[in-house]
């Protein structure tokens, strides 16, 4: 099979079957590499131009119910130093960021039942009314319709929530037996059925994955056809069973990246921090394998390398004015250009 053969059906119909996609996945040829990146970043600036949007993610809580395996805050792990941010502080984070630049703040958190329906929709309504200019995007995790319902009402513009795997199979040898696959996927539903701007997304190299379960994220991130999509590698945490595991790979992270590109070509595609982490260069990279989003931190510096999802996470030293500042340049030297704006999907 020719992979750039299949790289430009992939492009031109935004179809092919698995068994091209295991051949794409699986290639180790560098030009068929090269010319998939080329690809997935001429189809990007046709859609997005130059413009790199910014999100300033605001990790308000690392209290979290769950007990994910893969990750450094879940609730078995009694090393983690728990904390939340006060409402004033994540308005002031808030502030700064808006000062900076930000028109998107993401507030982000672990499944944390101390923040309420009401004082969600407090914050969203506080941070809309202050800043009417900007999106708001919810990452808390699974909630009820109703919840997610008056999430939207309050204004909350876009909601992530990674599917993280699309085989329920290889989701079970991720989480404990009471977290359910088929609630993750129905939250999706839910999400898109109220009228958020809906992020997917999946870790790369998780334990157990497959390359089969990697085409099952595909064939569901084509089929669903997400605003957003959060692609990073995995990263073993020191305080989790998957501690001694490999970490997920750049090469296959940054493919896979490109072949979201092409399957969704107005998809609102970060360069990760966590891609940023496995590689010094990792989130340049991103943005040249069609990546067009990058989330830096705003939250304050004393509790920034609390939020320890995995081992060796970038940027928790740097203040979010300084750490703006080295993105920018980063994303310059990628070519690209960071810009003072919402960043909403530019449907094709
Ligand atoms: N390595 C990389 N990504 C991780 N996540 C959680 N733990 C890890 C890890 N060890 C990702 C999950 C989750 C998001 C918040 O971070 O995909 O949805
Ligand atoms: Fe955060 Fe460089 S982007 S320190």
């Amino acid at each position: 099979m020719d992979i750039k053969t299949v790289i430009d059906k992939l492009k031109s119909a935004r179809d092919v079957s698995d068994a091209e996609l295991e051949a794409l996945l699986t290639s180790e040829d560098e030009d068929a590499a090269a010319y998939l990146a080329a690809c997935a970043r001429e189809v990007r600036e046709k859609i997005y131009g130059k413009a790199v949007y910014i999100r300033g993610l605001i990790e308000f809580t690392n209290y979290c119910k769950n007990s994910c395996y893969y990750c450094g805050i879940n609730c078995k792990n009694t090393n983690a130093q728990r904390y939340r941010l006060s409402d004033e502080e994540i308005l002031g984070c808030v502030k700064e960021g808006y000062e900076l630049g930000f028109r998107t703040f993401v507030l982000q958190g672990g499944e944390d039942p101390f923040y309420t329906d009401d004082k969600i929709v407090s914050l969203v309504r506080e941070i809309k009314s202050v800043h009417p200019d900007c999106a708001v995007t919810l990452s808390i995790g699974e909630r009820s319709e109703i919840s997610y319902r008056a999430f939207f009402e309050a204004g909350a513009d876009r909601y992530l929530l990674r599917h993280e795997t699309a085989s329920p199979e290889h989701y079970a040898k991720l989480h404990p037996a009471e977290m359910s696959w088929e609630n993750r996927m129905n939250c999706l539903k839910i999400l898109r059925k109220i009228g958020f701007q809906v992020g997917c997304g999946m870790m790369v190299g998780s334990p157990f994955q497959t390359t089969e379960n990697l085409i099952a994220d595909l064939r569901f991130i084509s089929e669903f056809q997400p605003d957003m999509c959060g692609i990073g590698p995995f990263i073993p945490h020191k305080d989790t069973i998957f501690k001694n595991e490999p970490p997920g790979g750049l090469r296959l992270t940054l493919k896979l990246l490109s072949i979201i590109r092409l399957l969704v070509p107005d998809v609102l595609l970060p360069a990760t921090t966590a891609l940023g982490t496995i590689d010094l260069e990792g989130r340049e990279k991103g943005l040249r394998h069609g990546a067009n989003v990058v989330m830096p931190n705003l939250s304050p510096v004393s509790v920034r390398d609390k939020y320890a999802i995995y081992d060796g996470k970038i940027c928790t030293g740097s203040e979010s004015a300084k750490c703006i500042k080295c993105l920018s340049n980063r994303v310059a030297s990628a070519g690209y250009e960071i810009v003072v704006d919402r960043g909403d999907r530019k449907r094709i």
